[in-house]
Formats: C-alpha cells, structure tokens, sequence
C-alpha cells in the first residue's frame, strides 16, 4: 500500500488510488447509519481528510469508536470523490490501525479553543493546533525562498560564527559564554580573571553575523548569512525575542540605493512565493488571524516601497495631531508607535526610511558628507514596523577609526574588521531581516513568540 501525505490525498488528482495515510485524529463523529467519519491530518497541509470508517470493521466498536483527538492512526483504503463541501476526497477505510492512544481527559488540546498565552505552555504541542501548523508552513516557505532568491543571484551562504567576541550592534545586549564556574565567583569580589575562561577572553552568543559577513564579501563579493541570533535586551514586547533567526547578505562594489533596490525585491520575492504556495494557510490567516491579509500582501507586492529619510519622517511625526507616549525630536530614536503610524497611516504599505542621526546607530554605517547622518536604511511594514536593519557600510579607514573612537571601540579588538579597509577597501552595503518579523508579517499573528518553535524571552527557556 502507497502511504502518502494528507496534502496529496485531499487532491482530485488522486480519487480511486488505493492509498495509506498516516497522522492524529482531530475529531470523530458517529453517525446513526452505524459509521464514523474521522477527521486526520499530518501536518502536511491545513485541511484534514475525511476517513470514512464503517461498522464492519474489525475493530470498529472496539478501537474506532474510542477515537479521540491526538491518537496516531495509520488508515488505508480507497480515495473517492466526497459529496461533502470544501474537500475532494474522502478515504474509505478498509483498515484504521490504531497506533497510540491519546487520553482526553489529560490531553490539554482536547478542549477547541485555547488562548495563544495558553497554548505557549503546550510549545511541545502546540504544533498540532491549526494556528501553529499554518505558522510553521508558511515559515518553512519563507526559509526556503530566502535561499532560492539568494542563490538565484548568485550569493553565496557563508555560516558566521554563533560564539564571538565582538558586539557587531555596539547594544551591549550579548549573552556571556564561559566555562567559568559562576557559582564560585559570585560574592568572592574578586576581578573575573578573564584568562582563565575558555577563549581566554571574554566570549558572547552573536547578536549579527554581519561583522564576519564583510570579510567574505570583501572576497567573494555576495555572500549571506542565515542563522540564530541572540539579543539580551530585557523588552517584553511582542517584537522581541532573545533567541531569532537573521538572515544577512552583504555586498561588495554596492550602496545604500542598490542595497534597498535589494531589499525590495527580496521581500517581494519572499511576499510572491508565500502567496502562490501558501494559499490555504494564508485564506486560514486572512479569515481568522488578520482580515484583509491577502488584498494587502498582494497591493504591497504590485507597487513600489515608499521612501523617506529620517529627517522628512520627524517633520512627518511632528506635523501629525497623533497623541504619541514618547515626543519625536531630531535625533532620538524611532519608537514602534512611531514607525507604526508612518507604515500604516501616512504611507499604508512598506516605508524604507534612510539617512539616520549618526548618534543613534552602530559604528560601521558609512558616515554621510553632512557628518550628521549616515548612510542607513531601515525598512518598516504595517502591523510590524521594522522588518529590516542596513546600511551601507564605512569603507574608509581613517573615518571608520574616528567612529570606533567616538564609540568606546578598541582598534585591537576589531583589527581584522579594520584590516578590511587597508587591503583593496570597496564601497559595500548589506542588511538583515529579522526571520520571525517576517512571518508575523505575512502571517498578520500579533505576538512574535507565536510564530517561533520554541520561543526564549525574558523569564522563559523552556522545552
Ligand atoms: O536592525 P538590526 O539590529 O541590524 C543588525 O543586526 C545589522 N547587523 C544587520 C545587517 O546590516 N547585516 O537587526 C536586523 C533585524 C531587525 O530589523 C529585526 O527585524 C530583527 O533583526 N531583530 C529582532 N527580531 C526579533 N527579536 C529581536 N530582539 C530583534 N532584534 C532585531
Ligand atoms: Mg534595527
């Protein structure tokens, strides 16, 4: 017998096949006429296929009628046309073989409807609910075209170093790796002596793999990153997590205009693919999760990104009669209110703001002719707000000494970084993209712990 997904099962194309079909019973109903129709899905695809159990099976009264959601059930039969409305097929069993039992009363997904705080308690579960599943779907789409477009162009995906010991971002917000036993150093108010750890220097979990990324593309001129990034920074926010997943090209002979000219049709890449691979989920998203999902991804993908650099967005914020919690003045970051109200009300749809105060970011963004600003790019979404972080980088090396300076950095702790810029310094550019960012983007889901496997924030490393 042929075991296939659920996904080909629910096909017209497989009506007739004589097939087996592995997966969990979401719901069984008992009809009068003595025979059940069981409910299966594998995760393969959204919807679930209809099994269609009679009462001459063998162990029809015995097994099948004490089928309760989340037992494992292997059914093999014959696919057939369903009379029912919104599937193709049903499978008409000849054998549904009960492969482990699921207690209802223990089971926490028994009951249909749980709150998404509630089902974080059940991460290891939760991948059975619809929300979940969808989420992880479309994901795995998202990944997959992230590598598709990349190796389209020619980049090549360089894996940077996940232990590190330089703060690419300047945040200060890096994750400590030692060997050291912490349980003997505390109150012993001594100076750590930093020799004697592993590394024997101090050693972070990366917050980019940015830094590293240049030195290839100094040499291989397209390369990206894609891997886990990790960020201390303590905001319980719905955007924030400790634990993500950044993917970062980096281009050599390239600037801010070619950079965001990529950044555009990288997103509208990713945003094309979900919407010809992922329809049933996103329909699942559109009608449930965010209405109008669809319409808007697909506006988004027929027009071009709107642009402002920093200074016309404050004078923007400024004029608006919107009531923010924190003021807006040249200089200061952009807080999520603001970056919301720019995406969502001025412009409605994606906004690349460019040309940030120096002061407000990172040392190696490429300093501007007005010495004020910097060649910087942030893209921002609606429901989101910043998707994307880049820059064009600084290529001269006495300017980019002058910056590292004015920021507390030691040449000697970045000399490799700085070396770049001594043998056959190029003009280069390159951004990141938060991962899950991107899928609350097109999955319209509000908090970003909802649309990683298992999310790390402030207080929680569970499973
Ligand atoms: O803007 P960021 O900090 O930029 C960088 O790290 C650069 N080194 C990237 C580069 O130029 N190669 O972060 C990039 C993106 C943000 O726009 C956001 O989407 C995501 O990473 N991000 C987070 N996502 C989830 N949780 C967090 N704590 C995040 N911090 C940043
Ligand atoms: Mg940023």
């Amino acid at each position: 017998m042929k075991w296939i997904s659920v996904s080909s099962a629910r096909q017209e194309s497989s009506i007739d096949q004589a097939v087996e079909v592995r997966g969990w019973v979401r719901t069984r109903r008992d009809s009068k006429a003595g025979f059940s129709f069981i409910e299966v899905n594998d995760g393969s695809c959204f919807g679930n296929l209809q099994v269609v159990a009679n009462g001459d099976l063998v162990n029809y009264a015995d097994e099948v009628q004490k089928l309760t959601a989340g037992c494992s059930v292997v059914v093999s039969g014959k696919l057939v046309a369903s009379p029912a409305a919104g599937q193709a097929t049903e499978l008409q069993a000849d054998s549904v073989r009960v492969i482990g039992w699921c207690d209802p009363d223990s089971y926490p997904l028994q009951k249909k409807r749980h709150s998404f705080e509630k089902l974080r308690e059940w991460a290891h579960l939760r991948g059975r609910t619809n929300t979940l599943g969808a989420v992880m779907r479309l994901r795995n789409q998202i990944c997959d075209s992230i590598h598709r477009f990349f190796q389209e162009q020619g980049f090549i995906y360089l894996q940077t170093p996940i232990i590190t010991a330089s703060d690419c971002e300047g945040a200060g917000e890096m994750f400590r790796v030692t060997t050291l036993n912490l349980d003997k150093l505390t109150g012993s108010g001594r100076p750590v002596d930093h020799g004697q750890d592993f590394f024997g220097k101090p050693a972070f979990l990366t917050v980019s793999g940015q830094l590293e990324a240049e030195t290839y593309a100094s040499a291989l001129s397209r390369v990206y990153t894609f891997g886990p990034t990790f960020r201390a920074e303590n905001s319980n926010t719905s955007r924030h997590l400790a634990e993500f997943w950044m993917v970062e090209p980096e281009v050599a002979f390239f600037d801010l205009s070619d950079n965001m000219r990529l950044a555009e049709a990288f997103l509208k890449r990713v945003l094309s693919d979900c919407l010809n691979h992922c329809d049933e989920d996103l329909q699942f998203f559109n009608q449930h999760i965010r209405k109008g999902l669809i319409d808007q991804l697909t506006a988004v993908h027929d027009q071009p990104f709107s642009h402002m650099s920093y200074t016309e967005a404050v004078e923007v914020l400024q004029r608006s009669d919107q009531a923010f919690e924190y003021p807006v003045e040249w200089g200061t970051d952009l807080q999520a209110e603001h970056e919301r109200y720019l995406t969502e009300q001025h412009v409605n749809g994606p906004l690349i703001l460019t040309d940030y105060p120096a002061s407000i970011k990172p040392f190696y963004m490429r300093l501007s002719d007005d010495e004020r600003t910097v060649a910087a790019m942030d893209v921002l979404v609606p429901g989101v707000g910043e998707i994307i972080g880049g820059s064009q980088r600084e290529d001269r090396l006495e300017t980019l000494l002058g910056r590292m300076a004015a920021g507390g950095l030691s040449e000697a702790d970045y000399w490799w970084y700085v070396d770049l810029r001594r043998f056959g310094s190029v003009p280069h550019a390159g951004f990141g993209l938060g991962l899950e960012r991107a899928v609350q983007y097109l999955t319209g889901m509000a908090n970003i712990r909802d649309v990683i496997p298992f999310p790390r924030f402030p207080g929680n490393a569970e499973f």
